[in-house]
């Protein structure tokens, strides 16, 4: 667990996972290293150090990844930060009027804990936090 918060990952709305990894792969030399699904899509992670990007695509076309690109296109998602303290971090929102998508820690790719603070609450971007 760190000390400080952490970028975890950038989460990249793509239509085509293949596609938007050819560039990861063939200008960065960066290949995927792992492959998962949640809340209805695909999910390939990149390594960036201590931090990840992941590539989101569609399963179905009613998932929010879906609803996403329908309505803002191909784009930055979300961003995960990796904070010291999950529960004191929600705590927190709560407190500070922070509007939280999930109002209870559910568990996201890799399994670990996540909830989403509302885009609204944080300049336009969704944010997930993760311990
Ligand atoms: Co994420």
């Amino acid at each position: 667990m760190p000390d400080r918060p952490r970028i975890a990952h950038v989460g990249i709305a793509v239509p085509d996972l293949e596609a938007a990894a050819a560039f990861y792969r063939d200008v960065l030399g960066v290949e995927p290293h792992s492959r998962d699904e949640a809340d209805g899509a695909a999910i390939v992670s990149l390594p960036f150090g201590d931090s990840e990007v992941e590539l989101l695509a569609p399963l179905k076309t009613d998932s929010p990844i879906a609803k996403f690109l329908a309505k803002r296109g191909p784009g930055i998602h979300h961003i995960c930060y990796r904070v010291p303290d999950l529960d004191a971090a929600i705590r927190a929102c709560r407190a500070g009027g922070y509007r939280l998508v999930d109002e209870v820690p559910r568990a996201g790719a890799g399994g670990r804990r996540i909830v989403f603070v509302h885009p609204k609450a944080t300049a336009g971007i969704l944010l997930e936090l993760t311990d």
